[in-house]
């Protein structure tokens, strides 16, 4: 059963003043509508990290570089760390920000360990300024779907 068909079901939970002050200000800014979309945002981005950071889930991830272009052959490492890695770069974004800095924006897929490897030595690479690593995972988590636990699973929009 897919976690779609289940009912919501209604518990109720005990907090205190303070803390229950300072989650209705943060529900408030980040425009929950309602204390129940508060707690389920909270807790599947607690899940999803947990499943990001535990399990080889298949994952998307989201790399930002800053660079210098006049660091010694930094394009052309770059450029040869995403062909070696064909099957998991999806695209990348080049932007020059100002008259030495490039942006560079590379959208990855891939089992996370692989990812997470990648996205190091992108990062890594000899003249890079600044780079992050944003990881999501590829399907949802939270529900009792297999995929969740990292097993292959066909692709409900492929074929
Ligand atoms: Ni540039």
């Amino acid at each position: 059963m897919s976690a779609k068909d289940d009912p919501l079901i209604r518990f109720s939970v005990a907090i205190g003043g303070e803390l229950l002050q300072r989650f209705d200000q943060y529900r408030e800014e980040h425009q929950y509508p309602n204390r129940s979309e508060a707690v389920r945002g909270l807790m599947r981005a607690a899940l999803i990290e947990d499943a990001i950071e535990h399990e080889d889930v298949e994952a998307v991830g989201v790399v930002t570089l800053i660079y210098d272009h006049h660091a010694s052959r930094i394009s052309d490492r770059l450029t040869e760390l995403q062909h070696e890695h064909l099957d998991r770069v999806v695209t990348s974004t080049h932007m020059h920000l100002d008259s030495t800095r490039c942006l560079e924006v590379i959208l990855l897929r891939g089992p996370t360990r692989v990812i997470r490897e990648l996205a190091n030595g992108l990062i890594g690479t000899k003249g890079v300024e600044t780079g992050r690593l944003v990881l999501a995972s590829a399907h949802p988590v939270g529900s009792a779907d297999a995929e969740a636990h990292g097993h292959p699973h066909p692709h409900p929009h492929s074929g």
